[in-house]
C-alpha cells in the first residue's frame, strides 16, 4: 500500500523544514510515517540543544521513535490542547492554484500506515497542521486508494456502501501475519479504490456517515503549510484554509 517515489533527501529537508516552525513551550502533534520521521529526528536534536516541547503521538510507531530520540511525551487526554501538528501525506491535492476544481481545498489522502484515525485527531485539534512531503506526494485529482478504517463485524456492511457509492474496497492484509492489518485501535482497514474523485468533500462526508467507519484518511481543508521537500531545498506552500 505505502509507495512514494521520493528521496530521503528530500523527505528530510521537508520534516526538518516543519520541525523548525516549533516554539519553545508547545505542546507538538507527532505524525506518522518515514516523512514525519524526518521532522520528530530534528525536535529531538532540538530538544538536546534545549527546546521545551511537549509531544503528542499519532501512533504506536511515532511514539517508539520520539521515546529513542528523547522528545518528552503525552498522551491526547493529558494536555491543554496541540499548539502544531506535524505529518505526511499519501496524496496531496489542490497545492498548485492552477488545479482548482475541487470542493474541498487542499485535501490530503492519508493512512498508508494505518494510523489515520489518530493522526486526523491530533492534526485537526492542533492549532496549525504542518504537512510535510515529498513531490511524488503533489497531485491535481484524489488517485490513490482511500483508507477507511472500520470496526472488524463492520467489514462487509461498510464494504457494500463503498461499492453502492462506486468504489472498489479491498481488505489490507498483513504482511507478517495471515489475516488483516489490525490498527492501533484494534480495527481493520478497507482500502477503497475509486476511478475518479471529483468532489472529495462530499466523498469525506458519505464516508464519516457510514455506520461502522471509525475514520477515514480524507483529510479536507485542514492543513495550515505543505512543506514539501526538493533536491536543493524546500518549497513551503501556505494553504491555510477553512478552519484558519
Ligand atoms: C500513516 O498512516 C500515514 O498517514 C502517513 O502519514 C503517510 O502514509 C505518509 O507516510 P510517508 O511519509 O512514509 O510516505
Amino acid at each position: 500500500m505505502k509507495q512514494s517515489g521520493g528521496s530521503e533527501g528530500q523527505k528530510r529537508r521537508a520534516g526538518e523544514s516543519a520541525a523548525e516552525r516549533v516554539d519553545d513551550g508547545t505542546v507538538v502533534g507527532l505524525g506518522t510515517g518515514s516523512t514525519a520521521a524526518h521532522a520528530i529526528r530534528e525536535l529531538g536534536e532540538r530538544v538536546d540543544a534545549g527546546l521545551d516541547v511537549v509531544g503528542v503521538p499519532t501512533s504506536f510507531a511515532s511514539r517508539e521513535l520520539a521515546r529513542e530520540v528523547g522528545v518528552p511525551l503525552a498522551d491526547l487526554d493529558a494536555v491543554d490542547g496541540v499548539d502544531v501538528a506535524i505529518d505526511g501525506a499519501d496524496q496531496v491535492v489542490g497545492v498548485d492554484a492552477d488545479d482548482g476544481g475541487s470542493d474541498a481545498g487542499v485535501v490530503l489522502v492519508k493512512g498508508g500506515g494505518a494510523a489515520h484515525a489518530r493522526e486526523k485527531l491530533v492534526d485537526a485539534t492542533a492549532d496549525a497542521f504542518h504537512v510535510v512531503a515529498d513531490p511524488s506526494k503533489l497531485a491535481a485529482a484524489v488517485s490513490v486508494p482511500v483508507p477507511v478504517e472500520v470496526l472488524p463485524a463492520a467489514r462487509t456492511v461498510v464494504a457494500d456502501a463503498v461499492r453502492e457509492r462506486g468504489g472498489d474496497p479491498t481488505l489490507r492484509r498483513a504482511d507478517r501475519k495471515d489475516g488483516p492489518v489490525v490498527t492501533d485501535n484494534g480495527n481493520v482497514v478497507l482500502d477503497c479504490a475509486f476511478d475518479a474523485v471529483e468532489a472529495p468533500g462530499a466523498l469525506a462526508t458519505a464516508l464519516s456517515t457510514t455506520p461502522g467507519v471509525v475514520e477515514h484518511g480524507l483529510f479536507v481543508d485542514l492543513a495550515d503549510t505543505v512543506h514539501v521537500g526538493t533536491d536543493d531545498g524546500v518549497d513551503v506552500h501556505d494553504v491555510t484554509g477553512g478552519r484558519a
